[in-house]
């Protein structure tokens, strides 16, 4: 039996109108074909300026598509309306880099997580108890309600951007590098916790991080993006450790290791790849 995925991208290509001289568009994203089932973590690699977040965007709805389609349960959401795309966002989620810019500074935590559950129709009383609900999921205290994003500490921030995805109970939550700007010991809390919430409430997740033992940690299956393609995709394992194209072989040698002894294999594995010139990876 094959269920239908929860998100599906086919062929999708993505381009950019530049301004000036130059009149014909940048292709950012080419041919770009993978799926996301339900309940699933599809971590997505890739070296800056792959087109990671830009995919992730047009997930969203965010980036213009020019060629392909995407497809949300089976039904094409590239070119929906403003209204339409709306009433996804209960569906669709995400989580940026930068909880700092995405949160309202001017808003206590108590209201950011209420909003989108008024929008949702919950009542007053009733959202009062689920953001305790939510606070207690992502390990807030209760009292982390009445105060403002500025007051917590980084990855405490990043929880509360956590929290407020989780509002509408999506099914697909878009991770654009959450943890990227927390350090090592945060950044293994916070991702704790996405596997936990997923365990819990079976949500899915497109996590987007240029670091592949982030991916390695939580991602069933890894797509390697490469100028704008994606040049490998499969078992989280096996791309992670015995990646088959270059330039994941590449990006794998460059992620750094916690284990001195493997360390010292890979730099040694590095110059050899080096002096045998494969890929375009640093
Ligand atoms: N609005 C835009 N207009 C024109 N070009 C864009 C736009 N947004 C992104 N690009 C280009 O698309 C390419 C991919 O960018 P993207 O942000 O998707 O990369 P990324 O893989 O997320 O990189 P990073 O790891 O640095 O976040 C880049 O060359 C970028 O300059
Ligand atoms: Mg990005």
């Amino acid at each position: 039996m094959t269920e239908t995925p929860l998100l599906e991208v086919d062929d999708l290509v993505v381009e950019y109108d530049v301004r000036g001289f130059r009149r014909s568009p940048v292709r950012v994203l080419h041919g770009i074909a993978l799926d996301v089932r339900r309940g699933e973590t599809l971590g997505l690699v890739g070296e800056s300026g792959s087109g990671k977040s830009t995919l992730g965007r047009a997930v969203l709805g965010l980036a213009p598509v020019t060629e392909g389609e995407i497809r949300f349960e089976g039904r094409a959401i590239s070119g929906l309306g403003k209204r339409e795309r709306r009433a996804l966002s209960s569906d669709i989620q995400v989580v940026f880099q930068d909880p700092y810019t995405s949160l309202n500074p001017a808003m206590t935590v108590g209201d950011i997580l209420a909003e989108p559950l008024a929008v949702g129709g919950v009542a007053k009383g009733e959202a009062r108890q689920r953001v305790k609900d939510l606070l207690d999921a992502v390990h807030l205290p209760t009292d982390a309600a009445q105060r403002l994003p500025r007051e917590f500490s980084g990855g405490q921030r990043q929880r509360v951007a956590i929290a407020r995805a989780l509002c509408r109970e999506p099914k697909l939550i878009v991770c654009d590098e959450p943890v990227s700007a927390l350090d090592l010991s945060t950044q293994a809390r916070v991702l704790d916790l996405f596997v936990e919430i997923q365990e819990r409430t079976g949500v899915a997740y497109l996590f987007v991080s240029h670091d592949l033992a982030v991916v390695r940690h939580i991602a069933h299956r890894v797509a390697v993006m490469y100028r704008g393609e994606i040049v490998e995709l499969g078992d989280g394992d096996t791309v992670t450790s015995t990646p088959e194209h270059p330039y994941t072989q590449k990006l794998l040698l460059a992620s750094p290791v916690p284990d001195p002894d493997a360390q010292a294999t890979r730099r040694a594995r590095r110059l050899e790849a080096a002096s045998s010139g494969a890929g375009g990876a640093r």
